[in-house]
C-alpha cells in the first residue's frame, strides 16, 4: 500500500448508492486510496461486498459527534442523507461532524431539481447542499435522477401487463442505474480535485415515455406490457398502499412526477460521462440485469 494514500469514508454503505460506491471504489481505486465503509451500530455490509473486507467504522447521523468519530483521518466523504423525514436536520448533523474531524472534502448525494425547491425532496436536500457550501469544506453535489431500481415497486401490475406511471401527455424522463450513481461517487471521492465546489445532475442515457418504457419491459420479459397512465396522487396511494413507503415519501415522488411534464426536471445530461468517462446503464439493459426479480413473485418492498 501507497504511504500517501487518501482515506474515503463512504456512508449509507448497507444501501444502495453507498453499496455500488463502494465497489466501485475497490474495483477501480484501491491502489490510490484507503477505503472505509460507515454503518449505524449493529448494522453489517452487503453479502455482496463481504469479499473485499473493507474496514468499518460506525456512526449514526442523529448524532454529529459519532460521525466525528467515525470519520478522523479521513481526507473526503460520502454523505448519503437517508430516506427519513428528519433528513435535513441528519444531513447537517453529518456536515457538522465532517467539520469537526477536519475532513477536507464532502461529496453529497442529493437529488434531481433540488434547486426548484418545489415539493419536500427538494426543500429538504436543496437546505442540506446550501449548508455545505457554506460550511468552508470543499464539496461535490451528485443530484441523481429517479433510479431505475424503482422499476421494483412495479413488479406486480407487470406480472399483470402493465406498466403504470405518471408520464401524462407524452412527458418523458432519464431514469439512472444506481450502479452509475455510485461509480460518478467513488471517481468524485478518489480523485476530488477535478470535481470541487461543483454540481453534477446525474441521468441515464435516454428520455423515456411511458409507452417507450413499456414496449422495453416487454420486449426483454418476452410478453405483452402496455403503458397505463395514472395521476401523481394514484402512484402515490399504491406506493402508501402496498407499503413500499411511508405517505410522506409517496408524496415526495409524487410531487416529483408533477414536475416532469414541464420538462425542469429528470431530463439527460452528459454530467455522468463527464465524471466517469463512461456511457452510463440504458434502460433495457437493466431491465435485462433484473429480468430475474421482475419476473419473481413477492409481495415485499425493496
Ligand atoms: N430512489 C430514487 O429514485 C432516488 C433518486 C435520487 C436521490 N435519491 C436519494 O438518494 C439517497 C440514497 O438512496 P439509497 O437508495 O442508497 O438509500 P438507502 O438504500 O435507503 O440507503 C440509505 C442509507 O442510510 C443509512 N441510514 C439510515 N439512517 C441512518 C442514520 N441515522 N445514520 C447513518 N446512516 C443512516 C441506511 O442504513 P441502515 O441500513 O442502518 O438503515 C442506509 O445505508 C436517499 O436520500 C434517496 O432519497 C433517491
Amino acid at each position: 500500500m501507497a504511504t500517501n494514500m487518501r482515506t474515503v469514508c463512504v456512508t449509507g454503505a448497507s444501501g444502495n448508492v453507498g453499496c455500488y460506491t463502494l465497489d466501485c471504489l475497490t474495483k477501480e481505486y484501491k491502489d490510490r486510496v484507503k477505503i472505509i465503509a460507515g454503518l449505524r451500530p449493529g448494522r453489517q455490509l452487503p453479502q455482496e461486498l463481504g469479499k473485499y473486507k473493507i474496514d468499518t467504522v460506525n456512526l449514526d447521523f442523529n448524532d454529529a459527534k459519532s460521525v466525528a468519530n467515525a470519520v478522523k483521518g479521513c481526507e473526503s466523504v460520502l454523505v448519503v442523507p437517508p430516506q427519513d423525514e428528519k433528513r435535513t436536520q441528519m444531513g447537517k448533523n453529518a456536515i457538522d461532524g465532517c467539520k469537526q474531524s477536519g475532513v477536507r472534502h464532502i461529496v453529497l448525494i442529493s437529488i434531481a431539481g433540488a434547486d426548484t425547491g418545489k415539493g419536500i425532496f427538494a426543500k429538504q436536500f436543496l437546505e442540506i447542499e446550501e449548508y455545505l457550501k457554506k460550511s468552508g469544506l470543499q464539496w461535490t453535489i451528485l443530484r441523481p435522477n429517479f433510479f431505475m431500481e424503482n422499476i421494483a415497486m412495479l413488479k406486480e401490475p407487470i406480472r399483470k401487463g402493465e406498466l403504470p406511471h405518471p408520464l401524462k401527455n407524452n412527458a418523458t424522463f432519464a431514469p439512472i442505474a444506481v450502479e452509475d450513481v455510485g461509480r460518478a461517487a467513488a471517481t468524485c471521492l478518489a480523485d476530488p480535485q477535478r470535481f470541487v465546489n461543483k454540481i453534477f445532475t446525474l441521468s441515464g442515457p435516454e428520455e423515456l415515455n411511458g409507452t417507450r418504457k413499456a414496449e422495453i419491459v416487454s420486449r426483454v420479459l418476452g410478453k405483452p406490457i402496455k403503458y397505463v397512465d395514472l395521476e401523481p396522487k394514484e402512484l402515490k396511494d399504491f406506493i402508501v398502499s402496498k407499503k413500499f413507503m411511508p405517505e410522506w415519501q409517496a408524496q415526495g415522488i409524487a410531487e416529483i412526477y408533477e414536475e416532469v411534464p414541464t420538462g425542469r426536471v429528470q431530463k439527460r445530461t452528459d454530467d455522468l460521462m463527464q465524471i466517469t468517462g463512461k456511457q452510463p446503464i440504458n434502460f433495457e439493459r437493466f431491465v435485462m440485469n433484473m429480468k430475474n426479480e421482475l419476473i419473481t413473485p413477492t409481495t415485499e418492498a425493496r
